[in-house]
């Protein structure tokens, strides 16, 4: 038995040995015309506010009826020192509220300031003083949705001279002091610590147990970047092995937490990423009798 088996998910319904697929463009008139039998799908606040009819709107309206919801969002830039956008998270609100199932997870990251968006997710300056920040900023995030509200740590390529905390560290001091929880994208663990020479054993293993409340997986891919190479985070392959073992390791430190299987870019057949969403489901079924709710 997991040690996080007696905790309760924050949604209810759905299930904690659960596996899922992202809901993107390229993989909605599938997802619309075959209907496969899938724990839940992810969607992001920020197409429902952006799409403003057309076909992809018309599909995500009607599947997000269809399936359990979970929200992930993109453009909070909860790290950034401008405003938080009320109108969104109004709306993160309103769907968590049509969708009781459902929770709400950005990054641990910035990515816009003023009115100008970046379209990346901006690693943070790991100091005393951002944790700080970042816990009053969850802390309002959380008041106007109503929930507490799940961060994911991101795929970074550079440090900061003035980082005093490991990401780890940073991450822990944050859900400790903020009551939020991690969504642990198991690639994004294992791509930092191969772009910078550390053991992803270890750094999983440094996490707070109780922080972690879901799961990412998605493929990285191996690019040359001047005379050396770096794991970028793409999105536009398959999960690679070592990323499986790490997270059959997670699921023995943390137990089971939605899942979802992160595949955006040269998005394949869906025949091809429901093989990736069976490989999660595999490694999640010796759980589903003993940990769920
Ligand atoms: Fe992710």
């Amino acid at each position: 038995m997991p040690p996080t088996a007696s905790l309760t998910p924050l949604s209810t319904g759905l299930a904690r040995a659960s596996a899922g697929l992202n809901l993107c463009h390229e993989n909605a008139q599938e997802l619309f015309d075959k209907r496969p039998e899938l724990d839940f799908i992810q969607i992001h606040p920020e197409h429902v506010l952006q799409e403003q009819g057309g076909v992809y709107r018309d599909q995500l309206d009607e599947l997000r009826r269809y399936y359990n919801v979970i929200l992930h969002g993109f453009g909070l830039s909860i790290g950034s020192s401008g405003p938080l956008d009320r109108e969104y998270l109004l709306l993160v609100r309103q769907l968590l509220k049509e969708h009781p199932e459902a929770v709400f997870s950005d990054h641990f990251s910035w990515s816009s300031l003023s009115k100008h968006h970046f379209h990346d997710l901006i690693p943070l300056i790991q100091t005393e003083e951002t944790i700080q920040y970042m816990v009053e900023r969850i802390e309002e995030t959380q008041d106007i949705i109503g929930s507490p509200i799940l961060l994911e740590n991101v795929s970074s390529y550079m440090r900061y001279k003035e980082s005093n905390f490991s990401e780890i560290e940073f991450i822990n001091e944050i859900t400790k002091r903020s009551g939020c929880y991690v969504l642990l994208d198991i690639n994004n663990i294992w791509g930092n610590a191969m772009n910078f020479k550390e053991d992803p054993w270890t750094e999983l293993s440094r996490l707070r147990p109780e922080s972690v409340r879901g799961y990412h997986m998605a493929g990285c891919t191996l690019e040359k970047v001047g005379a050396g190479s770096l794991y970028i985070d793409y999105h536009r392959e398959a999960v690679h092995d070592e990323v499986w073992d790490l997270y059959e390791q997670a699921l023995s430190l943390f137990g089971p937490w939605p899942t979802l299987l992160e595949w955006e870019n040269n998005v394949p057949p869906l025949e091809r990423t429901l093989q990736e969403v069976e490989k999660i489901s595999k490694r999640l079924r010796p759980y589903s009798l003993g940990a769920e709710q």
